[in-house]
């Protein structure tokens, strides 16, 4: 029995990864989200066990809550945790500051530590497990007016390759996965999907989720989805200015998709 924890089940890339996990034999599994309605759907609609917990991760008290509920219906076990809940607020720097970066911070970045925090003891209790967190091509390569969201996928980076190093020897294998333009209710990709010129380059949820299941009980240490997106990264470091010459000109912004947390809330953080 495998006890599997998915942040951001309720929708896109966590959906997909839960009814692809549930594929395993003897898996269990956890949903966290905010839309309960959405997560007690999936959990009714899965060939395997599955409870699940409806909170803001960016709540305080959540990682203790998200713990107890482990503990009291799981046993305290917990052989993966996904850490794929996340947003994108489109907007530059000058005319959302601070303030979108910092919520940008709050649930890419330190929800995901939180979780991490409080859940380490019981993935180590349980070794050979595993993490997963759920980066961005946008955390190797930035575009304007996504710098707030690039910047926490690259701080998750840095921390998930360190945390990697740290918990290896303790049978915690850590492993990361990329994405780059995945069609889901938070990313659209409508402009890109619209036009046959840019339609090949948009995934679907399914590809991600099994590159998840690679990076997490798979053992591999990361992956990008699709796979050509790691030469964006490589070139990234090997011809920056070249990179950073392309990603400024006016083809680039078409590449800035805008997503449904701009719709609901407007670029400008409230
Ligand atoms: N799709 C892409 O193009 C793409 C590319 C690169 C990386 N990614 C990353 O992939 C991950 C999943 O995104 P997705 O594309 O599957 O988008 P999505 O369909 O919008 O899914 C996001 C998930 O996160 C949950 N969530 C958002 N805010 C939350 C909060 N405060 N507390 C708890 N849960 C929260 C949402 O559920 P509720 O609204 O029910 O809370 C939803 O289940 C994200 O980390 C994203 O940055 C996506």
């Amino acid at each position: 029995m495998a006890v599997a924890l998915v942040t951001g089940a309720s929708t896109g890339i966590g959906k997909a990864t839960a009814l692809r996990l549930a594929r395993d034999p003897g898996t269990e599994l956890v949903l966290v989200a905010r839309r309960e309605e959405l997560l007690r759907e999936l959990a009714d609609s899965l060939p395997c066990p599955a409870t699940y917990v409806a909170v803001d991760l960016t709540d305080d008290d959540v990682p203790q809550r998200v713990r107890a509920h482990l503990e009291a219906e799981h046993g305290g076990a917990l052989h993966l945790l996904v850490n794929n809940a996340g947003a994108a607020w489109r907007g530059s720097f000058a005319e959302t500051g601070y303030a979108n970066v910092h919520r940008h911070m709050e649930l890419n970045f330190d929800a995901v530590v939180r979780l991490t925090e409080a859940l380490l003891p019981l993935l180590r209790k349980a070794a050979p497990s595993a993490i997963v967190n759920v980066a961005s091509t946008a955390g190797r390569v930035s575009r304007a007016r996504t710098g707030a969201y690039s910047a926490s996928k690259f701080a998750l980076i840095g921390w998930t390759d360190s945390l990697y190093a740290e918990e290896k020897a303790l049978g915690v294998h850590v492993g990361m996965v990329l994405p780059g333009f995945v069609r889901t209710e938070g990313f659209p990709a409508t402009e890109l999907r619209e036009k046959a010129l840019t339609r090949w380059i948009v995934s679907e949820p399914e590809t991600v989720a099994e590159a998840i299941h690679q990076c997490g009980p798979g053992g591999r240490a990361e992956r990008y989805v699709p796979r050509p997106y790691g030469a964006a990264a490589a070139l990234r470091i090997l011809a920056p200015s070249l990179v950073r010459r392309v990603l400024s000109g006016g083809a680039a912004s078409n590449l800035t998709t805008s997503t449904a947390a701009d719709q609901d809330q407007g670029s400008n953080p409230g």
